[in-house]
Parts: structure tokens; sequence; C-alpha cells
């Protein structure tokens, strides 16, 4: 099965997101790869259950289902560093240099977001038994709210306007060859090519804590659980996502 194979078109819905956890409770084994693609979405959600600014028919907005059920719960992290990495594969075909992977799973182009992810996982009986894979990235958009600290579009870096549907088509080539690296467990590459195009890896950069504490660290990698693993004066400290905050 080929992921182009079974796109939903939909002009307008409240999250491709929300819209696929619905399909998923009909048809549970539905065919791994159905991508839902919205034109617009009237509440689409970000991390931390932020809105996700999206002007009509300007950006991709996307999920995709896939039945990860030959991960491990600890191998969860994985599918995370496979699409993060697809992504990423996606905005350096257009050439950008300086496009990076923010952990987790945040693309950024210098020290602005491109692309965001948001994947819902559905674990049972110790096996994951379906992923909703939300992928929203910034095409054609021109301005973004000001609250929103720093987004940017492909059109904003390439001064010119992107066909979005071509977009989809490439993106969704990207995933399935990194999903297919996943299924045939190529753990190793996977891990090192994230770190290759890991966001400020080896440098110093400031961070605030969950208590709100700003502390200075150098981040010095990933481990296969997700932590991230930055070294401190005081030594070495990991954080969960959300755990910790940079500071610009
Ligand atoms: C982030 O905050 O970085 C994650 C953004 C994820 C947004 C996408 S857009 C398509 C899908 N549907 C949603 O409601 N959210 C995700």
């Amino acid at each position: 099965m080929n992921f182009k194979d079974k796109i939903i078109r939909l002009s307008e819905v409240d999250s491709t997101n929300a819209y696929a956890r619905e399909i998923l409770k009909k048809f549970p084994s539905i065919q791994e790869g159905t991508t839902i693609v919205a034109g617009f979405q009237t509440s689409g959600t970000g991390q931390d259950g932020k809105a996700w600014e999206s002007h009509k028919e300007q950006n991709l907005l996307l999920s995709i289902i896939v039945h990860p059920d030959f991960l491990q719960p600890d191998q969860l992290f994985y599918l995370n560093i496979s699409i993060a990495l697809a992504v990423f594969d996606f905005i350096e075909s257009f050439y950008i240099k300086d496009s990076k992977i923010k952990w987790p799973n945040d693309i950024y182009v210098g020290n602005k977001k491109i692309a965001g992810l948001l994947i819902h996982n559905d674990l049972e009986f110790n096996r994951i038994r379906n992923s909703i894979i939300g992928i929203g990235i910034n095409i054609n958009q021109d301005n973004f709210n000001t609250d929103i600290p720093n987004p940017v579009s492909l059109k904003n870096i390439l001064k010119k306007e992107t066909d979005v549907n071509v977009c989809l088509e490439n993106l969704l080539d990207y995933i399935e060859n990194r999903y297919n690296m996943l299924k045939n467990k190529d753990f190793e590459k996977l891990f090192s090519q994230y770190h290759d195009a890991l966001y400020l890896l080896g440098q110093e950069t400031l961070f605030l804590d969950n208590k709100d504490e700003e502390f200075q660290g150098i981040i010095d990698g990933v481990r296969s659980d997700g932590r991230i693993r930055i070294i401190t004066p005081q030594g070495i400290r990991f954080f969960e996502f959300r755990e910790i905050r940079y500071i610009f």
C-alpha cells in the first residue's frame, strides 16, 4: 500500500487529528497510510493544546493513520524520529540549508518554526495499535498572528508560492520512505540522522526548567526514550518533553 493511495480531502474540518480519531472509532483497522487533508481547520490543535494557526488553503494540514504494532512501547520515540526526519527531508528538498529538527519534533529554519507534529498513540496490550500523525507545515502563508513567537513559511523563505498539492504528494513519499525504515527497524540510522539534524546540538544554550529557573547548558543528544540530555555546570541533566523551554 502506498501512502498516496488513500487521501481523504476536506475543505474544512474542526481538526484533521480529531477527524482521524472519529474514523478510527468506526474502523479501527483502517488501511495504514490513510491520510486526511484539510484546506482549513476551525479548531486546529498544536502542542500544549494551543491553537494551530493556518489561513484557508495556504498550508499543509494533514493527519496520517498508521498501525505501528511492530514497535514495542519503549520504541515509540522512533516513530517520532522517523516522521520528524520525513518532514525535515521535505523541507531540505527545497535546498534550504539551515533547516533543523528542534527536539522533539518541530522543524525549524534558522531560529523559526516552519512545521510541527502532533502524534497521538493508542496503546493496547503492550502494543501500539494506532497512531495519528498530525502534521502542519507553513507553505504559502505570508503573515502570522503576532502572539505566535517565531513562525515562518516556505513562501517567506523562497519568496514565491509553492503548489500545496504537489507538496502533499512529495511529503507523503518522504513519510513512506522513513516509515519503511522504521518497519525495517533501521533504528541506528534513524537515530544518527536525527542527531545530525538536531537544532542547537553541541551549542551553549539558555533554558528554563519547569520551576521557571533559567540555566545554561549544551545539548548533548537525545536518549532512545525521547529524553533530551543536557550538559550543565552542575552535571548532566535529562528532561522530558514539556519539562524545559529554550530561551531565544
Ligand atoms: C505543534 O504545535 O507544533 C504541532 C502542530 C500540529 C498541527 C497539525 S495541523 C494538522 C493536524 N490537526 C491538528 O489539529 N493539529 C495537527
